[in-house]
């Protein structure tokens, strides 16, 4: 049984996450990009779904004067993420506690910026509308949410030929053939990728006005939306 809902028990996800998906440090250093071009001084910034605490730590440094709020169902990654920050700066962070994103109860319009990285795409249709809308009540006007999620290509044979190349990948960074085809076979059993039409229109939904994919390769994307 693991610990968290990826493939990786929490204590070696920073070590295998790197084999598993193509461009993982470049979400961080696009989302990190994107901010600092739309908000170089936000106030307070939510990172749900915030794993073992990688991409909070970068934010730190590339924010300084930024109020960090973390939160993630796994205890265990939860756990990683809070020894990691305290080696950091801890008087910058404040854990939410062991929460999804549609959990938390925390009042309207109390960020700046939300980033949910890859970690809505184990949700099915209900929850993952449950997490954008709350991530949308949570933001103050102005603010911006930013999700990389994995995409689902639009054709069957699009998808047959996305998941091959990411099982290729897999292997190339030295996987076998097996643990590779494990992983990639989770679809639609333990993650459920839409496709980016579908991330748009959710986000629409969700209250977004401005709405964009700002990136993507092989089966992710990086969104983001804009609430007025
Ligand atoms: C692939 S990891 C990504 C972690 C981190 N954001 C990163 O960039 O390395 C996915 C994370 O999403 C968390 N997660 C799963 N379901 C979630 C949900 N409904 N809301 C928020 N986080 C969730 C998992 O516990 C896990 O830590």
């Amino acid at each position: 049984m693991n610990d968290n809902k990826t493939a990786h028990m929490a204590l070696e996800y920073d070590e295998k996450i790197r084999a598993t998906i193509p461009n993982y440090d470049l979400f961080h250093s696009e989302t990190i990009d994107l901010v600092k071009r739309i908000n170089p001084t936000p106030q307070k910034w939510l990172d749900t779904g915030c794993g073992t605490g990688t991409f909070a730590v970068d934010a730190m440094k590339a924010f300084k004067s930024t109020k960090f709020v973390l939160a993630d169902p796994s205890a265990e990654m939860m756990d990683i993420a809070m020894k990691k920050i305290d080696k950091t700066d801890s008087m910058k962070m404040e854990s939410l506690g062991i929460l999804s994103t549609e959990e938390i109860e925390l009042p309207d319009e109390s960020f700046d910026v939300i980033t949910a990285i890859q970690a809505h795409h184990y949700l099915q249709q209900e929850g993952r509308k449950a997490a954008t809308k709350n991530c949308f009540r949570l933001l103050k006007p102005g603010g911006i949410y930013i999700t990389f999620e994995n995409i689902r290509p639009l054709s069957e044979a699009g998808l047959k030929i996305g998941l091959e190349r990411w099982k290729q990948f897999q292997i190339l960074q030295g996987k076998s053939d097996e643990e590779a085809h494990k992983h990639i076979y989770r679809l639609d059993k333990e993650y459920f990728p839409i496709t980016i039409e579908e991330h748009l229109e959710l986000l629409r939904t969700a209250g977004f006005s401005t709405v964009e994919v700002f990136w993507a390769s092989y089966m992710q994307a990086g969104f983001y939306g804009m609430k007025e």
